[in-house]
């Protein structure tokens, strides 16, 4: 399963890709409101970064979003979007518009990433237009109390059924859990908050463990 980094911030995604083990970033206008820093100069930048020698085994994607809500204006905003970075992927809302974009785009051949998935059918519908990536929500779905990973699990069988193409990316995440939860159902993609990524590292029992090792450690290079 690829983990992408789901963030505005370029400091965070510098600390997270420090690690050598992240395969693409996701933002959202969100995201990017939060940074308050001028978008294009944002993902272009976050494209470069994974443009490097030491990324060269990576396809490193870079979700940027569309504002428009009329497919015609989604469509040259795409356009625009797309040529920021060669790593760039456009997001496009998941309502009926932004799936006649994603068919005209992906005509165009330009990556698409739909978001805003909150049930299997619009999944469906996002992969029939030729979406490279849907993005299902988890948090948001079990924040009105719905069964996020069941949501998951729905799409990964009917994409299995169909042999279908399109990459399921599972978006707004909370816990390390559920990133355990996601890979054990297949999903292709999880995008992740960094702080969620920094918890992924983390148990009490490696911290003891580490700190006895090394007291061992200590008491035996005394004796030698
Ligand atoms: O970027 C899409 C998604 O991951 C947003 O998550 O935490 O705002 O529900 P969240």
């Amino acid at each position: 399963m690829k983990i992408f980094i789901d963030s505005g911030s370029i400091d965070e995604i510098k600390k997270a890709a420090a690690s050598g083990v992240i395969d693409g970033v996701t933002t959202n206008p969100s995201l990017i409101a939060k940074e308050g820093k001028d978008f294009k100069t944002v993902i272009k930048t976050i494209g470069e970064l994974f443009d490097t020698e030491h990324s060269a085994h990576c396809e490193c994607p870079v979700s940027a979003e569309v504002v428009s809500i009329a497919a015609k204006e989604m469509i040259v905003e795409a356009k625009k979007i797309a040529k920021i970075h060669k790593k760039v992927v456009v997001k496009i809302p998941l309502i009926p518009e932004g799936i006649k974009a994603v068919k005209e785009l992906s005509g165009l051949g330009i990556k698409t990433n739909v978001t805003l998935c909150f049930t299997a059918a619009q999944a469906l519908l996002a992969a029939k237009a030729g979406a490279t990536y849907v993005s299902p929500f988890i948090g948001r779905l079990n924040d009105i109390d719905q069964r996020g990973l069941d949501l998951i699990r729905e799409i990964k069988q009917i994409f299995t059924n169909y042999d279908i193409k399109t990459q399921i990316l599972a978006a707004s995440i909370r816990s390390p859990r559920q990133v355990v939860e996601i890979a054990l159902i297949g999903a292709d993609v999880v995008t992740i908050p960094y702080k969620v990524f920094e918890k992924l590292f983390n148990h009490p029992l490696t911290d003891k463990g580490l700190k006895q090792f090394l007291a061992d450690w200590d008491q035996y290079k005394k004796t030698q």
